[in-house]
């Protein structure tokens, strides 16, 4: 592995160890997870909340002293294919494997009885248990015949296969079942529209019958069917209206006489989806609840691949889904492309933020050797593509790429605001890379902001990628990370970060943590203009890394405690950071006999130390909200004791008696949501009543308090 050296400490290191986590994940149990980590939704249970402190603690805030002008762009999500966020996720469709080709390898790459051979070398098992994946032989009565994947008269070139169903028996229905992604959520009352391609030898004429019913087919919530199927591949469409709700059921497509059919690119929506784009309601609504300033995508190692040709590759997936050529991704399952560049363009636009593309830089990923890497003449043709990837958002619709674009419905221009040269790449090669990258990107894009995944000797670097997946420790430990950081240098973006170990599958902990590095991106957001948490979403029967930050199945949906922690700092950014100055001791997290420990210090002067296990008593951050007129208030306090502390705001004689409270937090930091109890730490929002431009308050264990009080 080419580990990013000087710039990011924790990045390419860490992403190693996660990979091999990942790996280690997969092997063993969800309890042997547990013990490994000590903690998490198994950990000991909540401490016994103490009296408040006897140290007290003690912020102070100075609006006369010079504000920071905080970054609008601050929050933003990050989205990577990994854990099915988008297939089987946040793309509503039904169908898994859709386009039969799930078992295709990448270009280059070889297969040995079981075992498959990037062309570098890299191993892999087979990772598919059967031809057909997701796909399965139904036959019922006195029917009989088989199913096979078929690679003779394919539909296209980018879809080899199909999918060949042989009927030698009539005498009931014989048909093929498509098991969804785990199972597809249909609700009574719903629309939903079908469309598969189908074609059948000589002239043979047959009709389809099309049903979304339970495993055994005793229970039917959508039926219909498909007269006239015959002859060469044709697109077919059916809509279907649910009688009837099972969030488990599975498309069945059958006939009812003897004779062969092939089938392919089959394909089943809901009709009600985000905005009319096709992504699945519930999940689009979390994110939009986020309000994210921008969204990087598309990658993530996705963006590298295990080789340049399993890279993401922007061009194939875009336009007609029997066109779309998809491939077996960097996390172990295969990408049918069903969220492509342009739904990934729409969704920035459905969510009112920035786009923020990642390229491949001409290098595999770092992290799954033996790695790859483009130079010279070879590396033209990537240089190429992420030109013609900005074309293809933002160029004229009489441009090669924009005129796709406007086929593609969307004649009007996605802006693409920011362009990541790379993702967490690093070295000589990156090094040179980057230059011919950033040369060619500004020569015909000059607006269009670059980021770098380090900082780069002898070239431009507007802003530089840095990532962070830790223990709660370090990140404890980085509550004054950006507070001396030069302010000459490039502005920073903490593309992904995330607490993902010592907390089990994600808990409190991890959250309040997440939230005292966010108090420090906030206030340096001068320099650190964009943060995303990463990764955004697991469907939680394919768990590809340990800590996410929305898990759903294919019904539900339900934001962690992380999840909350990030809505609350975007909803309560503030236009200008004010001067905080925090007064408090420090404790030793240890489970439950968290102790007082040392006298006040001032977090300025103290600091937290990385890799320790010590926490101030409470961590603080003021600015003000200038639209609404409100001074915004964010408190961490990471004990399981309640912390009483003074709060003075100098120099806002306005300041309102009353205003609101919004707390997070429970008894236990190893609380933590799931799909079975959703709301175990929810925000709660009170009126609050102040003294004056002096007052008290006992901030709750193991919480996060956000006051906002007028200030007209
Ligand atoms: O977020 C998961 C992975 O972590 C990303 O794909 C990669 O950029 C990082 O190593």
């Amino acid at each position: 592995m080419k580990a990013r050296r000087s710039t990011l400490p924790l990045t390419c290191d860490l992403r190693k160890l996660m990979y091999l986590f990942h790996r280690l994940a997969l092997a063993i149990s969800a309890a042997a997870l547990a013990g490994l980590f000590g903690s998490g939704q198994n950990a000991p249970a909540a401490e016994t909340p103490a009296p408040a402190s006897a140290s007290p603690a003690r912020i102070v805030i100075d609006a006369a002293a010079p504000r920071i002008a905080s970054s609008p762009e601050l929050y933003g999500i990050f989205f990577e294919e990994i854990s099915r966020a988008g297939e089987g996720g946040l793309c509503a469709e039904l169908v898994q494997n859709r386009d039969l080709e799930a078992i295709n390898l990448p270009e280059g790459w070889r297969q040995e009885g079981k075992d498959i051979y990037t062309a570098k070398g890299r191993h892999y098992n087979q990772w598919w248990q059967s031809p057909t994946p997701a796909w399965s032989l139904v036959k019922d009565g006195a029917a009989d015949g088989g199913i096979a994947l078929e690679k003779a008269n394919p539909l296209n070139d980018r879809n080899p296969n199909s999918l060949k169903l042989i009927a030698t028996r009539s005498g009931g229905r014989i048909g093929v079942a498509n098991s969804g992604f785990w199972g597809m959520n249909i609700q009574q009352g719903e629309a939903y529209d079908l469309s598969f391609y189908a074609r059948t030898e000589g002239n043979r004429i047959t009709t389809l019958n099309v049903a979304l019913e339970d495993d055994n087919g005793s229970t039917v919530a959508a039926s219909g069917k498909v007269d006239n199927v015959g002859g060469a591949w044709k697109k077919y469409t059916l809509a279907l209206t649910a009688t009837a709700t099972n969030p488990k059921a599975r498309l069945v497509i059958s006939q009812a006489t003897e004779g062969t059919i092939w089938l392919d690119v089959a394909s089943l929506f809901p009709r009600k989806t985000f905005k009319g784009h096709g992504l699945r309601q519930d999940l689009a609504e979390m994110l939009a609840n986020l309000k994210p300033g921008f969204v990087r995508f598309p990658g993530g190692c996705e963006v590298e691949g295990a080789s340049i040709s399993s890279r993401w590759n922007w061009k194939e997936s875009i336009g007609d889904i029997s066109q779309r050529r998809g491939l077996y991704n960097v996390w172990g399952y295969f990408n049918t492309y069903s969220l492509g560049f342009h739904e990934l363009l729409q969704l920035c636009e459905d969510l009112n933020a920035a786009p923020m593309y990642v390229c491949n830089v001409g290098m595999s990923c770092g992290a799954r050797q033996p790695a790859e890497e483009l130079r010279g003449d070879a590396l033209q043709p990537m240089v190429q593509d992420a030109l013609d990837a900005l074309e293809y958002a933002m160029g004229p619709i009489t441009s090669t790429w924009g005129a796709k674009r406007a086929v593609n419905g969307h004649p009007a221009p996605f802006k693409i605001k920011y362009i990541e040269i790379g993702n967490e790449n690093s070295g000589a090669t990156y090094q040179a890379n980057y230059k011919v990258f950033y040369d060619a990107i500004k020569a015909r894009y000059p607006d269009v902001i670059t980021i770098a995944d380090q900082r780069i000797p002898n070239a431009p670097v507007e802003i530089v990628d840095e990532h962070y997946y830790a223990n709660p420790a370090r990140l404890f430990g980085m509550a004054n990370r950006y507070d001396n950081i030069p302010r000459s240098g490039p502005k920073i973006y903490v593309g992904e970060y995330a607490v993902n170990s010592g907390v089990g599958q994600g808990n409190l902990l991890g959250a309040l943590a997440e939230a005292v590095f966010m108090l420090n991106m906030e206030k340096n957001s001068d320099v650190v203009r964009m943060c995303s948490y990463a990764p955004l979403f697991e469907n939680v029967n394919s768990r590809e890394w340990p800590v996410n930050l929305i898990r759903f199945d294919n019904s539900q949906v339900v934001g962690r405690t992380s999840y909350h922690v990030q809505r609350l700092f975007s909803e309560n950014r503030p236009d200008e950071i004010l001067q905080t100055t925090v007064t408090a001791g420090t404790v030793t997290l240890s489970g439950a006999a968290s102790a007082a420990r040392g006298g006040p210090a001032t977090q300025a002067a103290r600091g937290g130390r990385v890799g320790g296990s010590d926490v101030k008593l409470i961590y603080a951050l003021a600015g003000m909200d200038n639209a609404r007129k409100e001074l915004v208030v964010k408190v961490v306090n990471p004990t399981p004791n309640p912390v009483s502390a003074s709060i003075t705001v100098n120099a806002i004689p306005s300041l309102a008696r009353t205003g609101k409270v919004i707390t997070l937090g429970h008894a236990s930091n190893a609380a933590e949501n799931t799909l079975e109890k959703k709301t175990v730490v929810m925000p709660v929002e009170k009126p609050l009543t102040v003294a004056g431009q002096e007052f008290k308050y006992d901030f709750t264990p193991n919480s996060l308090t956000i006051f906002r009080i007028p200030a007209p």
